[in-house]
């Protein structure tokens, strides 16, 4: 079936740093949809004539692609703001005895469902989620999002040097994760992740297999975090002394591949950087979580210098918003304490298409381009009485800046999957 959607549309498919026409907007544009895939975009008045018998929907607001959130955490969904600690306490105190009771599958299947029911309230039709080192708890997620038609990207996570009560062997974390890759391999819009926790959390062992497994199974990602906080790091240099750093901790173990997706980096030397841009490995920027664990400000003037592909993740329970909006203006807020300046398409590009080809389903989504699934948000620029008042009479970039300055889930109208509406704000 062929529809249309007349609105005003912006998408942003290459970093406008590197292309400077890469913002694309039509200020009465239309998009036209067949079977969940877009066929044709342009201006209103240039297409309409050739969709004679289609029928029209005008959209409410400003339609950008979808979110694509590139790191975030579905079972800390419950321990978002909780107080008090930097990263490896905040794991301690609050996130594995939360994690714990994702041994039962109903307990997962309840919090996957009101994860990813809160993704599309704001916005978000893709993601790279972790879950928790139990195989049912993939299971709990990938039923979700298929009964949802979302495209997400996870992989149970392997951590044999966790806590008790939380941790895997080699040889069970190889199996559940090939059984997994067996079972969802295909299926709806879903991917696999090789997902070891981070470098402290699995043995040198549980490492190498994970690059095995990386290298038997070319079509998955690897997804882990890297340099997030200073005693994370001193950890890590005192676990690995024969390592350069700790980029090179991983690898040693195979685990810096094109399809590689680093959380944070945020303490790098330039030796890691000048390795990632090498591998073609990327990093998902994650500014909420940085500033709620005091782990610092992603340095986006290295990151460039060295020409790092970049994406931006909420990092929920550490991040505070599921919002992509809210993420990105605070994106701009990090990069400002280094004295860099994020404009607001580049942060909407890092949002959307750049979090996309970081998890290598840039050529399905993020663009609203021809030939891309059609998911999009409807942005609401009066979302607010402040949003309204300053956005009147503003400019688009003035517009977007304020949408991420100031909105969040308010801001987003509605979210359409695959050209139909799954969410409408009430
Ligand atoms: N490093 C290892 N595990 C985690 C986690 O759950 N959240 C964050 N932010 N960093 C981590
Ligand atoms: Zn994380």
């Amino acid at each position: 079936m062929i529809r249309a959607f007349r609105a005003e549309l912006l998408s942003v498919a290459e970093d406008p740093r590197d292309a400077p026409d890469a913002v694309r907007h039509e200020a009465d544009g239309l998009l036209v949809v067949e079977d969940g895939v877009i066929i044709a975009r342009g201006a209103y008045a240039d297409l309409v004539e050739h969709y004679p018998n289609v029928p029209v929907e005008i959209l409410p607001g400003l339609v950008v692609p979808g979110f694509v959130d590139a790191h975030v955490h579905y079972p800390q969904t419950d321990r978002i703001a909780s107080h008090g600690e930097q990263l490896l306490d905040w794991l301690d105190r609050h996130i594995f005895p939360a994690e714990k009771a994702f041994a039962d599958k109903a307990h997962a299947d309840a919090v996957a469902a009101f994860f990813l029911d809160e993704l599309l309230r704001n916005g978000t039709t893709s993601a790279l989620v972790y879950p928790t080192v139990h195989e049912q708890s993939v299971d709990a997620l990938f039923e979700a999002a298929l009964a949802r038609r979302m495209r997400i990207v996870s992989g149970k996570v392997l951590m044999d040097l966790g806590p008790e009560g939380l941790q895997d062997t080699v040889a069970s974390g190889r199996a559940e994760t090939e059984a997994l890759i067996r079972r969802w391999r295909g299926r709806g819009r879903l991917g696999y992740a090789v997902t070891p926790r981070f470098a402290l959390a699995s043995s040198d062992a549980q490492l190498a297999d994970a690059g095995a497994l990386l290298a038997e199974h070319p079509d998955v990602l690897m997804h882990t975090h890297l340099a997030e906080n200073v005693h994370e790091c001193a950890a890590v240099a005192a676990r690995f002394p024969e390592a350069a750093d700790y980029l090179d901790a991983y690898d040693r173990f195979g685990l810096v591949t094109p399809r590689s997706v680093f959380a944070h980096g945020i303490h790098l030397s330039d030796r890691a950087c000048s390795r990632l841009h090498e591998s073609g490995a990327g990093i998902a920027v994650c500014p909420s979580s940085n500033l709620f664990l005091g782990s610092g400000f992603f340095n986006f003037g290295q990151a460039d210098r060295h020409g790092l592909r970049l994406g931006l993740g909420t990092d929920v329970g550490a991040g505070t918003s599921f919002s992509m909006l809210y993420t990105a203006g605070l994106a701009y807020q990090a990069a400002l304490a280094r004295e860099e300046r994020l404009d607001p398409f580049r942060a909407l590009w890092l949002a959307t298409a750049g979090s996309a080809v970081l998890l290598h389903i840039g050529d399905r989504v993020g663009a609203l381009e021809v030939g891309q699934e059609a998911d999009f948000a409807v942005l609401d620029c009066a979302a607010t009485p402040l949003l309204a008042r300053r956005t009147r009479g503003a400019d688009l970039a003035e517009r977007l800046f304020a949408l991420q300055i100031l909105g969040d889930d308010r801001a987003v109208a509605r979210t359409y999957v695959l050209g139909q509406c799954a969410w409408q704000r009430p």
